[in-house]
């Protein structure tokens, strides 16, 4: 059995060291359905959504719910986790009409976007671009902090730098002068990538550098990378990204170990898994086309995979099938008759 995160969570979380784990922003995977699954799953402090493009001009009240639905539901997934959103664009006067607007949603907070390294957002001016201009990232949060004007609260996510990490203490500094409350600090560069090693001990420098919390993140897959980077960071806060996807209990894990508690759940707990991935595919049905529910279930299971033998079999079994309704026949037997046996690969040629 997993230590069950709930009852003991909220007397967890209220004990003075307890760390904030957070359920990291990621676009194309982490959407408002891998938002109420992972935190079904497992506790988190908060998540935060996909970005939400910001370029010249005032986006409407609905490009917002559309990216956090949870806008609409007081700011919270099902389980009560509070969805803090996520913006990202350059222009400091746009980015704090926009930050204006969405605050009137009451999100549960909201977070700037300096560490996104995809090339089509980077020509434009956004994301992990900006971290060679320490003077605009401060502009941006002091504008954006003067709008939001304490009715929410406002963080920012950034990467260490551009090319090299000669900026990085200079950039978060920026931040935290211009009004950002909290930093999670990806620890690579953008010319990283997501390459492993993530530089943990460049969080710590950070740290002790602004005057703000910093939370870490980056390559924690497992409670020993938890403890890695809690070692040399020096920060016990952490962001969990894909580490999260691919162990929707990793969260739940830390914090059993953390409280050296017994019963912790083995690392391959498929039964426990199972009625998660039944209510992704659920929800991945109500919200996609047909077309594309097939390829969302084989994002979530190549990383599931790495650490669920049963997850690897359904991949095999699920990755050739291109129509949902096929997909739909494997997982529907699949799930149901694991607790039997069953190999997913023979079940696939029925
Ligand atoms: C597919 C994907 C999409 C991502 N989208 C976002 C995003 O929208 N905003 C953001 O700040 N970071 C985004 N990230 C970065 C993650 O939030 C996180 O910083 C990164 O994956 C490192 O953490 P990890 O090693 O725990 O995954 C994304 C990462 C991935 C892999």
């Amino acid at each position: 059995m997993l230590c069950s995160d709930t009852p003991f969570a909220s007397s967890f979380t209220s004990l003075p060291n307890a760390p904030r784990l957070l359920l990291a922003p990621m676009e194309g995977m982490v959407d408002e359905i891998m938002r109420r699954v992972l935190t079904d799953a497992t506790e988190y402090d908060w998540c935060v959504t996909e970005f939400a493009r910001v370029s010249g001009t005032l986006l409407p009240l609905r490009f917002f719910t559309r990216i956090a639905p949870e806008l609409l539901e007081g700011s919270r997934t099902a389980a009560g986790t509070p969805v803090r959103v996520q913006l990202l664009g350059s222009e400091p006067a746009c980015m704090a009409e926009n930050a204006d607007r969405l605050a009137e949603l009451e999100p549960a907070g909201i977070d700037l976007n300096f560490g996104c390294p995809a090339p089509t957002v980077n020509r434009h001016r956004g994301g992990a671009v900006l971290l060679d201009e320490p003077e605009l990232l401060g502009d941006i949060a002091a504008q954006v902090s003067r709008a939001i004007a304490g009715r929410v609260p406002f963080t920012a996510k950034m990467r260490l730098g551009v090319q090299d990490k000669s900026r990085a203490v200079e950039a978060a500094q920026a931040l935290a002068d211009g009004g950002a409350q909290m930093l999670v600090v990806h620890a690579r560069t953008k010319e990283e990538g997501y390459r492993p090693p993530a530089h943990w001990p460049w969080i710590a420098r950070i740290a002790e550098a602004v005057n703000i919390p910093v939370v870490a993140n980056g390559e924690i897959w497992t409670v020993d990378d938890y403890l890695r980077c809690r070692a040399e960071s020096g920060l016990r806060d952490v962001m969990l990204g894909r580490g999260a996807v691919a162990d929707p209990f990793l969260a739940a894990r830390i914090r059993c170990h953390l409280r050296a508690q017994a019963g912790c759940s083995p690392d391959d707990d498929w039964h426990a898994l199972r009625p998660f991935i039944h209510a992704f595919w659920q929800g991945v049905q109500r919200k996609v086309e047909a077309r594309h529910a097939p390829g969302r279930l084989k994002q979530w299971l190549n990383l599931l995979r790495r650490n669920y033998t049963q997850a690897e079999l359904l991949y095999q079994a699920v990755r050739p099938l291109r129509e949902a309704h096929d997909v739909q026949i494997i997982l529907q037997t699949f799930i149901g008759v694991m607790d039997v046996a069953g190999d997913v690969r023979e079940l696939a040629h029925h």
